[in-house]
C-alpha cells in the first residue's frame, strides 16, 4: 500500500440491518393502510440526469418494493413521488424546479401524498434552502451519499409528520447489500465506482458527487454472478471516471484487470462501460478490451473540446494531438471499434479559431456519435468565475454548425454498414409496434428487425437494410 493512500470502507453491517430494519416497519404501516383504503400503495420515480441516477433509483425502487409500495405511472395515481435529481447543467435544474411547482396543487388535493426529493441537485446548500423556503409542500430532501438511509428518513416523515432534511457533504464509505430492483432484466447498470477527482473547471460533479470511491472486487462480480443467474445478458459498468477503479482499493487491482475478471463470467455475453477519461486511458485498458471477447467495440471517449488552450483551461490534462493519438491507437489495436464522445460548445474564452479546432478533432476523429452541450455555468467552478463567457446566440450558431458536421459523419459510418451481418442482442419488442423487435450491436447501434418472442435475451444475426436516423433496420438471417 502507497503512504497515503485511501482506502474505501464499507458502511457497517448494522447500519445496513437498521434500514432493512425501517424497510419491514413501514411495509407493516403500508398492509394496514392498502387494507384500510382497498387499493395499493404507490410510488414513481423521475429520474434525471444520467445512468448513475438511474442506477440510484432502481435501488430506491427495490427499497421500496420491499416496503410494499407497488410502482405506478402517474403522478396523479401516487402516494409517493421521488424526484432524482441532476445539476450537471442548468437546465436540468430549471426542469426540476417547473415540476416542483406543480406538485402544489397535487398534495391540496391529497394532503397525504409524500413529496421526496434526492439526487445530485440536493448537495448544492443554496438549492436545499431553496427548496425549503419556496416549496414547503416538499416533505424529504435527501443527497447522494445517504441514498441507503432512505428508509429510515421515510419512516421518520411517516412517523412525524413533518419536513425531513438529511444531506451529507461526503463519504469515505460505500453502502452495500441494499435491496435493488432493476428496470431491464437482460441489460443491467453496475456501478463500479462512486465519484469523482478530476475538476473539471465547467464541472460541478467532484462537488456533489464526492471523492472516488471503488467497490471492491468480490462485491462487484458477486453482483454481476447474480445478475447472470438471473438471465442478464450485458453489463454496463458505470463510474464517472471508470480508468481511475482501483485507485483507493488495498492491492493493485485496475479498471483492466477488473475487465478481465468479469470477462470469466459465466452466462453474461457482453460488457460495456462509462465513462473514460482520455488521461487515463492506458494501454493496459486498451489491450484488455481487445483480448477480452465479451467487452464490445465501443469506446465512449468525452474529448469536450479541439483547442489544446480550451482544454487547458478546462483542466483536462491531455492536448488536442494527445487525444488524437490515442483515439489512434484505440482504432488501430480494437478494428471497427465505434466511438463515441461528448463535446462542450462555447466554454469561456471559446474564440472561433477555438471553436474550429473543435471541427477538426470531429472531422478526424470520426466519432460514430457525439453527445454535444451548450457550456452552462456552474456556480462553485472555476470557469463559472471566467468573465469571458460567450454570448447565447454564438453557443448557439456554433453547436448548430458542430450538430451539422456530426450527423454528416455519424451517417456516413452507418451507410457503410448496409448490407452487412451484425450480432444484435435481442431486448424485447419495439415502442411503437408488435412485431417488431429492437437490440444494439456490439457497437451500440440500435437495430430494429421482424422477430418473435423467442428471440428475446439472444444474440442473433440481422443482415442491414435501411439506415435511418437514430437507429438501422434489417432482416434476421436464419
Ligand atoms: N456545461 C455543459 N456541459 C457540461 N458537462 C459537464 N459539465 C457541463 C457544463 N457545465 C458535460 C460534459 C460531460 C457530460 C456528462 O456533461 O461534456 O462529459
Ligand atoms: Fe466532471 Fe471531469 Fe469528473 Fe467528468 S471527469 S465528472 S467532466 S469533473
Amino acid at each position: 500500500m502507497s503512504e497515503g493512500k485511501r482506502i474505501t470502507t464499507k458502511v457497517s453491517a448494522e447500519e445496513i440491518n437498521q434500514q432493512y430494519k425501517y424497510i419491514e416497519t413501514i411495509k407493516q404501516y403500508n398492509q394496514g393502510v392498502i387494507s384500510s383504503i382497498g387499493k395499493p400503495v404507490r410510488y414513481i420515480i423521475e429520474t434525471f440526469g444520467c445512468q448513475m441516477n438511474e442506477n440510484d433509483s432502481e435501488r430506491l425502487s427495490g427499497m421500496l418494493s420491499g416496503m410494499g409500495y407497488s410502482e405506478c405511472s402517474e403522478r396523479k395515481d401516487s402516494d409517493l413521488i421521488i424526484f432524482n435529481t441532476c445539476c450537471v447543467r442548468e437546465n436540468a435544474e430549471q426542469k426540476v424546479y417547473g415540476h416542483l411547482g406543480a406538485l402544489k396543487k397535487l398534495k391540496e388535493t391529497n394532503p397525504n401524498l409524500i413529496i421526496a426529493i434526492c439526487g445530485c441537485m440536493m448537495q448544492q446548500k443554496d438549492v436545499v434552502e431553496h427548496i425549503k423556503k419556496t416549496y414547503k409542500h416538499v416533505d424529504i430532501v435527501f443527497g447522494t451519499h445517504n441514498l441507503y438511509k432512505f428508509p429510515e428518513l421515510l419512516n421518520t416523515a411517516i412517523t412525524t409528520r413533518s419536513t425531513v432534511i438529511d444531506v451529507w457533504d461526503s463519504t469515505g464509505s460505500i453502502a452495500e447489500n441494499m435491496p435493488i430492483s432493476r428496470k431491464e432484466n437482460i441489460k443491467a447498470w453496475v456501478t463500479v465506482m462512486y465519484g469523482c477527482n478530476n475538476f473539471c473547471s465547467y464541472c460541478i460533479v467532484p462537488y456533489v458527487r464526492g471523492r472516488e470511491r471503488s467497490r471492491s472486487l468480490e462485491e462487484i462480480k458477486n453482483e454481476v454472478e447474480k445478475l447472470a443467474k438471473d438471465g442478464c445478458k450485458e453489463i454496463t459498468l458505470l463510474g464517472q471516471n471508470v480508468n481511475s477503479y482501483g485507485k483507493d482499493l488495498e492491492g493493485d487491482l485496475t479498471f483492466a484487470g477488473l475487465l478481465r475478471e468479469l470477462n470469466k463470467v459465466q452466462g453474461i455475453e457482453r460488457i460495456r462501460f462509462m465513462t473514460s477519461h482520455p488521461k487515463d486511458l492506458s494501454d493496459e485498458l486498451i489491450y484488455a478490451m481487445r483480448d477480452c471477447e465479451k467487452v464490445c467495440e465501443h469506446l465512449h471517449l468525452p474529448v469536450q473540446a479541439g483547442s489544446s488552450k480550451i482544454l487547458d483551461e478546462m483542466n483536462r490534462r491531455y492536448s488536442k494531438e494527445q487525444y488524437l493519438g490515442l483515439i489512434e491507437k484505440v482504432k488501430s489495436n480494437i478494428p471497427g471499434i465505434a466511438l463515441t464522445t461528448d463535446i462542450i460548445v462555447g466554454f469561456p474564452g471559446e474564440t472561433e479559431e477555438d471553436f474550429n479546432e473543435t471541427l477538426d478533432v470531429v472531422a478526424k476523429a470520426r466519432f460514430d456519435m457525439a453527445y454535444t452541450f451548450l457550456y452552462s455555468k456552474r456556480t462553485g467552478t472555476p470557469a463559472a468565475k471566467n468573465p469571458e463567457q460567450i454570448p447565447e446566440t454564438v453557443k448557439k450558431q456554433r453547436f448548430d454548425r458542430l450538430l451539422e458536421l456530426q450527423n454528416k459523419i455519424s451517417k456516413e459510418i452507418n451507410d457503410g454498414l448496409l448490407g452487412k451481418e451484425l450480432e444484435v442482442l435481442v431486448e424485447g419488442l419495439s415502442k411503437s409496434s408488435k412485431t417488431t423487435y429492437t437490440g444494439r450491436t456490439r457497437e451500440n447501434k440500435i437495430v430494429n428487425f421482424k422477430g418473435s418472442p423467442d428471440m428475446v435475451g439472444k444474440l442473433v444475426k440481422v443482415k442491414i437494410e435501411e439506415i435511418q436516423t437514430w437507429s438501422l433496420l434489417g432482416k434476421i438471417n436464419k
